[in-house]
């Protein structure tokens, strides 16, 4: 690989540096993050992002047809002829009014980045053709990730649909909804259920990567972080290179808002851009690690020395009481988010503020953004809760300009939709009442009619 391209810590008094093709993906320093680095002065940095609508007539190459290497030139550490899509990153921003009024936004100012049209259903597939794409580079023939479900899939996507690699998921028993579990088996990857949850794969995945070589596609792979830059990029695009005034994008991992915070880092620094959007990380409040510390604690990037003792203090006081992540929204069921600290240099540099939204607040949310749009899973909706409270709180304002990320499809996880919407209250109260979800506001029940023509003809006239 050219040196123009290396991995670099995080942390700006540190020094320490890998090569790019150099898959320990650790600080040799400080055990710290790495970014992928570039010297733009060696590289061909696009004049202006409109330059990228070249690229809109050249939708018989692959790679101007992905969502993700369309832009690879904000994202270029791979030779065009080792790169590997598999047609992700074909997503829509969609204006939603309906979902603008339950928000308390004006008509036209709330936009939901609608991810669930990639392969595998969620934005993983943008990280993961980087990731995948650097995997091959390096040589390798074994992935694996740790997973609440959606990264899993997208690797078994990506080997079954490539054929290139073999893909190991570990997950926390229990701990994934049918959906996702169904696109892991399906596509063939090896499937290790763990006792336990995420964080604790979490920590296995890198032990058992270390130990046996395995290439490693979790986020603390810098190289999948670029991927997920191109989120922000379609964004962009689609409001005609205007930047929105906030993005709002729940966390688990914080991989997602660390990868956007790089990219519009990288943009004003291109000058391609003259001001960031300010960005808010929304926490399930059964998995709020990230809220805490940074609104309740006060924790903060501080020029890259963050308070290291705050967050031991923190990790100590969740073992000491046992405490460990519950929210129905398992995509973001995290405590330990490896990216904490990317996640607090782009909330540094680009205003962010972070919240908690609570199960009953996400699945009402999902339930207006289903009737008012596309659909998501309960994570996803939590981005839109979020955005009700900050608006709520007159941080965001009825006429800014607002972008939800909707990060996986709706039929991720069936189930929580079902019991929501469901009239049977056995089932309700089964999936959600031990979450603390007491009310189902915006239930569209099923109805229930006899097999008879008049009483259906009856029935459809009373309700529509
Ligand atoms: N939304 C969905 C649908 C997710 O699957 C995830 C993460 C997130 C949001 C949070 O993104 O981790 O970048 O802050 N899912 C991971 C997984 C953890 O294993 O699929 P993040």
């Amino acid at each position: 690989m050219s040196d123009a391209v290396f991995q670099r810590c995080i942390f700006p008094h540190c020094d320490g540096a890998l090569a790019a093709d150099d898959t320990s993906f650790t600080c040799p320093k400080c055990g710290g993050l790495l970014d992928v680095a570039y010297d733009w002065n060696r590289l061909k940095p696009p004049p202006a992002l409109a330059w990228f609508e070249s690229k809109w007539a050249e939708r018989s190459n692959p790679l101007s047809f992905s969502g993700v290497w369309r832009f690879r030139e904000l994202l270029p550490f791979a030779p065009p002829d080792k790169i590997m899509t598999i047609g992700e990153g074909q997503t829509v921003l969609q204006r939603a009014d309906a979902v603008a009024q339950f928000v308390g936004m004006n008509a036209g100012c709330l936009h939901l980045q609608y991810e669930g049209m990639n392969p595998s259903g969620s934005f993983k597939d943008n990280g993961m053709t980087a990731a995948f794409t650097h995997a091959r580079m390096t040589g390798a023939k074994r992935a694996a990730c740790a997973s609440t479900g959606n990264t899993s899939a997208s690797l078994a996507v990506f080997c079954s649909a490539t054929g290139l690699m073999r893909a190991i998921i570990f997950i926390g028993s229990g701990k994934i909804s049918y959906g996702k579990l169904a696109q892991a088996l399906d596509h063939g990857a090896l499937t290790v259920q763990i006792t336990g949850d995420f964080d604790d794969a979490m920590q296995r995945v890198q032990q058992v990567s270390r130990r046996l070589g395995i290439y490693l596609v979790n986020s603390v792979n810098p190289f999948r972080l670029e991927g997920q830059k191109t989120i922000m990029y379609r964004i962009l695009e689609a409001m005609r290179w205007e930047v929105p005034d906030w993005i709002v994008v729940p966390g688990g991992n914080l991989g997602n808002v660390s990868s956007f915070g790089k990219a519009f880092i990288e943009l004003m620094d291109l000058g391609l851009i003259k001001r960031p959007p300010r960005l808010a990380v929304i926490n399930a409040a059964g998995a709020n690690t990230f809220h805490q510390l940074y609104e309740k604690n006060g924790l903060r990037w501080n020029a890259g020395q963050p308070d290291a003792k705050l967050i031991d203090g923190y990790y100590q006081s969740l073992d000491m009481e046992k405490i460990r992540a519950a929210t129905i929204a398992s995509a973001i069921e995290i405590n330990h988010p490896v990216n904490l600290h990317k996640a607090l240099r782009a909330l540094d540099r680009c205003g962010g503020v972070a919240r908690e939204a609570t199960d009953q607040e996400i699945l009402d949310a999902k339930a207006k953004v289903g009737a008012g749009g596309l659909g998501c899973e309960p994570a996803s909706a939590a981005s839109v809760a979020g955005a009700k409270k900050l608006r709520r709180e007159g941080i965001i304002a009825p006429s800014d300009r607002v972008v939800c990320v909707l990060t996986g499809h709706q039929l991720k996880d069936p189930t929580a939709t079902v019991a929501y919407h469901s009239a049977d209250r056995k089932t309700f109260d089964d999936v959600l009442g031990h979450r603390g979800v007491r009310r189902a506001t915006f239930a569209n029940r099923a109805v229930q009619v006899p097999n008879d023509l008049d009483e259906i003809i009856k029935a459809i006239e009373v309700y529509t």
